[in-house]
């Protein structure tokens, strides 16, 4: 059996983790949970980071023993991730003997090579990073990332010889493009290594809270350089060999973008000097901004990842972080966003249609649905070019576009059910064969996107998919799980509504005690779900979503909706956002502003002058902290760039009702 070995970067626990931390630990989870449904061997690694002087001020200012502190902290983290649902392996902290253990190690290594040397460093310092900066890092004279002076140092250092890897380096990054990802954060070290290396200090003086350098005990090992070995001792490096062989190289280090020259330039020579073999691949992901600013303890723009799970649940905020942030790039979170997200994909879209498909089933089949014997409709054809769209996008890192895939089975087989009409083959008799076909193959591809969906919302998937019948979506290998298969009879299950619809930034029933749905919600759903339909709890007492048999909205209700043709007054890009442009209409009558997710196809210079479409009855909404006050029409296909609806020439008057 093949295996994978991943770790993420292991935290500093002057804190608790916050949503940007935890979205590191809940992209790694998607990807060692895919891993484990592809029946890979895997062993996924994270842990905490304590020699650093921030950890060791925090537990005096709490007027704790430093390790006792940690100890706390370790306990705290733990509940986090336990809640958030990441299933780690193995957990490793820095003041562990185990570590300590193969710190020394590998510092004996690279001083038998040659590669350490005393010297004296005199500079600046940034706690927050804990990293040496040089005055042309520093922003005002102070740390870009954290906008906080640094401090001057004049210290006996012991050095390590990095500028001797920079040949050695730039020949692997040569011939392994893949080893840095995504290809700006190469890009970015590529021009770091051409313009050549400085050796690094790898001891600090003057301090007690480290791990003692090996012949000079009364300097500490430089916490930067303690920290990266945790790779290494954490699959056994300097205590169990033969683990440590079964295990390294790593497949993957999952880092954040500021650590990445830390991953991809120190840690490789380091392993270089000490004869280790290197890891395949380092991964920088972006950043969760909060309100346009980078979420960080240090700048206090954080958000707390459990209150924000509290709101709509675990699996929703797994995967809003990795559906709406592409993986490698900055994203940002707001909660109305995440309202907004959780009520159309959830709520609308995935919770709809498992109700539609089970309401149906039970009405009409009592939930049993034969194994069907006629020639197969649209969606196994569907299903297959999805399962191969998710797969690519998996394996190249791209989870954001392996959940769209996943999400765009979900849509398929609510169209098919639009154009199926199975309420119309139910008035029917001699399409009975048919209907519980169409049924069938419904279902079917709702647990099929249910497999899709299983490292992204464990919990939830396995929910949809004992449902939907079929067998367990973990219990079985990735591919025989995501098989076609409607060759026996299978029951669906009737039963609440899976996410109900939220409002006002708090799912309904929550309101008066403040109290939003949790986990412990949807473990009660679950428990729902093994229960035979005829036993099934009733639906909560709130509002549930649609579960019309006929998606088809009336005339009025289309009438509601206020479309008016409008004239772009003026444009211009968002700043921070890739895809956003605010744009000023003209709609007859008023001026509006409008935040358009247009940039990507649209110059904000061009637009000025074009007549569009506009929903002027949409509730306003903040888009990167602007209020957009109504939709411009587009039609984007999925993954696609956007294309404005537009008119014949002469266009219509500003104002005009569109219908
Ligand atoms: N202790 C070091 C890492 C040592 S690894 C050998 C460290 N710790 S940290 O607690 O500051 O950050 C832990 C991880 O969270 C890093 O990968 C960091 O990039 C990531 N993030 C911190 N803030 C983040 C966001 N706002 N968004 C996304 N990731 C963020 O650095």
């Amino acid at each position: 059996m093949s295996r994978f070995y991943l770790t993420t970067a292991i935290d500093y626990v002057n804190s608790r983790p916050h949503l940007g931390t935890a979205y590191e630990k809940v992209t790694a989870d998607v990807i060692a949970r895919y891993q484990r449904l592809r029946g890979v061997e895997t062993n996924f690694l994270m842990g905490n980071d304590e020699h650093s002087q921030n950890v060791h001020r925090r537990a005096r200012e709490l007027g704790l023993d430093p390790i006792a502190y940690c100890d706390q902290m370790e306990a705290e983290f733990r509940t986090v991730w336990r809640t958030l649902d990441v299933s780690f392996d193995g957990f490793i902290r820095t003041t562990e003997p185990r570590h300590r253990a193969g710190v020394t190690r590998m510092l004996d290594r690279i001083a038998a090579r040659g590669d350490l040397y005393e010297g004296f460093y005199e500079g600046w310092y940034c706690v927050s990073c804990e990293a040496f900066k040089q005055e042309k890092d520093l922003v005002d004279g102070k740390c870009p990332l954290h906008h906080v002076e640094p401090k001057w140092l004049r210290e006996k250092n012991h050095f390590f010889r990095l500028s001797n890897y920079r040949d050695a380096l730039l020949s692997h990054f040569e011939a392994h493009p893949e080893f840095l990802q995504p290809e700006v954060r190469r890009n970015e070290i590529l021009r770091l290594l051409e313009g050549g290396l400085e050796d690094i200090s790898v001891s600090r003086s003057g301090q007690a809270w480290g791990i003692p350098m090996p012949e000079s005990p009364e300097s500490v090992v430089y916490v930067w350089f303690d920290a990266l070995i945790n790779y290494a001792s954490g699959v056994g490096y300097g205590t169990d060999e033969s683990r440590f062989d079964a295990w390294w190289p790593a497949d993957l280090h999952i880092v954040g973008k500021d650590i990445t020259r830390f991953h991809s330039v120190f840690w490789p020579a380091m392993l270089m000097s000490a004869g280790v073999a290197l890891p395949r691949q380092v991964f920088g992901h972006g950043w969760v901004h909060h309100r346009g600013e980078r979420m960080s303890k240090t700048l206090g723009t954080t958000v707390d990842p459990l209150e924000a799970a509290d709101r709509f649940g675990v699996d929703p905020l797994r995967l809003y972080l990795v559906k709406e942030i592409p993986y490698g790039q900055d994203g940002d979170f707001a909660y109305d966003r995440f309202e907004e997200r959780y009520n159309v994909d959830l709520a609308n879209n995935l919770g709809n249609l498992v109700s539609r498909v089970a309401t149906m089933a039970d009405k009409y089949r009592g939930g049993r649905l034969p194994a069907t014997t006629g020639e197969p409709g649209r969606l196994p054809g569907v299903v297959e070019a999805v399962v191969a769209r998710y797969t690519a996008a998996m394996d190249r890192l791209a989870l954001h576009a392996a959940a769209a895939a996943a999400f765009s089975l979900v849509d398929a087989a609510n169209e098919y059910i639009t154009e199926t009409e199975p309420w119309a083959l139910a008035r029917e008799p001699a399409q009975a064969k048919r209907l519980s076909q169409v049924l069938h193959e419904t279902a079917e591809a709702v647990r099929i996107a249910a497999v899709l969906l299983s490292p992204v919302m464990p919990a939830s998937a396995e929910a949809v998919r004992a449902r939907m019948g079929g067998p367990s979506a973990t219990a079985r290998r990735f591919d025989e799980a995501t098989r076609w298969s409607t060759a026996s009879e299978r029951t669906v299950v009737l039963g609440p509504a899976l996410w109900p619809r939220a409002e006002g930034g708090r799912l309904p029933g929550t309101h008066d005690t403040g109290k939003a749905r949790t986990m412990t919600d949807t473990e009660k759903d679950h428990a729902d779900e093994s229960r035979p339909a005829s036993e099934a709890a009733p639906p909560a007492a709130t509002p549930t979503p649609p579960q019309a048999e006929d998606p088809r909205i009336t005339f009025d209700a289309f009438m509601e909706i206020d479309l008016r043709v409008a004239t772009v007054l003026a444009a211009e890009k968002v700043e921070k956002s890739r895809k956003l442009i605010k744009v000023e209409v003209d709609l007859g009558t008023e001026r509006r502003t409008v935040v358009a997710g247009i940039a990507e196809a649209y110059a904000p210079e061009d637009l000025v002058g074009r007549t569009v479409v506009v929903v002027a009855n949409l509730k306003p909404a903040k888009l990167m902290g602007i209020e957009s006050n109504g939709m411009i029409l587009a039609a984007s296909l999925e993954g696609g760039i956007p294309a404005l609806v537009r008119f014949d020439d002469p266009p219509p008057p500003p104002g005009t009702r569109v219908r």
